[in-house]
């Protein structure tokens, strides 16, 4: 299926990395933001607009508004600064690739929430203090699966493809043990992605999957469906062989209720 195609994915990376009109600012949900070269760029992508609507960051909807947020992949911080302006007290914002760490820096600064947004430099949980736990683990993930033997030619690729779902299966089986109990693992996919294998892996790692919202957004020629996906431990106790012995190791690992 076209839509899914990791080539095309990444054709639409190089043409938001390398546009000589890329802009350094964009305007979204009513605010402007401030944009690196490299990193995840909203303005060529229907995805983050969708994210924000999904997670109810506009008038009128749902959204995490108190307790503590960690994003995965925050990109420009768009995100994880809307969810600190919508009152989220303790915002961690991370990413693998460190132009988007400065970037969410940039715009927590702009927006006057410094003081609850930390940007982090993180390979998905790795660098996250072992003590830490969230109410809202979240990631709006490069949802489109490339052959595993796929190499990165750019950081900014990042963001589009995952080769093998090598990271999805591990945010699907590590991101449960860094709730607070009662806690919540929010993933934002699309059928961009291939869903059956996402199912398959929350399978394997003892995950169930939940879609919360769906919203359709044209992107070209394509409409595209995203989705918020809630991931909980199919039982309590699940701890599947080979998760990486985290924080939680010595309390059970908590779904979201
Ligand atoms: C689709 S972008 C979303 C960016 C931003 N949250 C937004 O909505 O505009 C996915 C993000 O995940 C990041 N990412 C990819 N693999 C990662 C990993 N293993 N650990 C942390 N971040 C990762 C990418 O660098 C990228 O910034």
């Amino acid at each position: 299926m076209q839509i899914r195609s990791h080539l095309r994915s990444l054709e639409r990376s190089r043409t938001a990395r390398t546009d000589p009109d890329r802009p350094r600012r964009f305007t979204m949900r009513g605010r402007e933001w401030d944009l690196l070269p490299d990193v995840f760029a909203p303005p060529y992508s229907a995805s983050t607009d969708a994210a924000m609507e999904l997670l109810g960051f506009m008038a009128g909807t749902q959204a995490p508004r108190q307790g503590s947020f960690l994003e995965i992949g925050c990109g420009t911080g768009i995100i994880a600064v809307s969810a600190a302006l919508a009152g989220c007290e303790r915002v961690l914002a991370t990413d693998i690739n460190p132009r988007a760490v400065d970037n969410a820096a940039l715009n927590a600064l702009r927006h006057g929430v410094a003081d609850r947004v930390r940007a982090l430099h993180s390979d998905l949980f790795d660098a996250i203090g072992a003590d830490q736990r969230f109410d809202t683990v979240y990631w709006h993930s490069n949802f489109v699966l490339a052959p595993a033997d796929h190499r990165y030619e750019s950081v900014h690729d990042r963001a589009y493809v995952d080769p093998g779902y090598a990271a999805h299966r591990r945010y699907l089986r590590e991101a449960p043990r860094w709730t607070t109990p009662g806690g919540s693992v929010l993933l934002h996919f699309s059928d961009r992605g291939d869903l059956d294998r996402l199912h398959e892996l929350a399978d394997a790692s003892g995950r169930r999957l939940e879609v919360l919202r769906r919203t359709r957004m044209r992107e070209g020629t394509e409409l595209v469906e995203h989705m918020l996906i809630k991931v909980s431990p199919v039982r309590a106790d699940a701890d599947p062989d080979g998760a990486r012995p985290g924080p939680g190791a010595a309390r059970p690992v908590r779904g979201s209720g």
